[in-house]
């Protein structure tokens, strides 16, 4: 082998090695994890599982909300929700199949759901209204027929 190629291959091989250390060094500083939390599920008995055995919203004692919501091919549950104006409210969202996705329409709520993990987000709603809620990743032949309806009430 002539020796430039060896010294590419070498400089090749240490820039990688550099890269690495450097992305390995912020990851682990910054303690990065997957966006949608850490918490996991098992997919297969998702309908067993606390608290996503009865979807919906729950009243916490400090006057915050969660809704715990469940999405499958092609469909969110619940389907209609209704949630307070100007209180912050905690969604948990799992998947019982495949990846979906949880995107209100007109806001930045917009997740990934991914079977397997509890996938949160907490929002707060400033306007009272209906909003929509839309599937964003392709999921089969039902994709475009996956939406809820999330009701903002005074
Ligand atoms: Cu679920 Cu597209």
């Amino acid at each position: 082998m002539h020796a430039l190629e060896k010294a590419w291959i070498a400089i090749g091989i240490t820039a990688l090695a550099v890269f690495l250390i450097i992305l390995g060094y912020a990851g682990f500083k910054d303690g990065l994890h997957p966006a949608g939390g850490l918490r996991t599920i098992d997919p297969t008995k998702v309908s067993q599982t606390p608290p996503f055995d009865k979807p919906g919203l729950v009243t916490n004692a400090d006057g915050t909300y969660d809704v715990n919501i469940v999405a499958q091919a092609f469909s969110f549950s619940p389907s209609k929700i209704q949630i307070p104006v100007n209180k912050t409210v905690h969604f948990n969202i799992t998947s019982k199949d495949i990846v979906h996705s949880f995107t209100i329409v007109k806001t930045n709520v917009n997740m990934e759901i991914v079977p397997g993990n509890i996938n949160e987000k907490s929002y707060t709603f400033k306007e009272t209204g209906d909003y929509l809620v839309i599937c964003n990743e392709y999921c089969g032949a039902g994709h475009q027929l996956m939406k809820m309806d999330i009701e903002v009430v005074k």
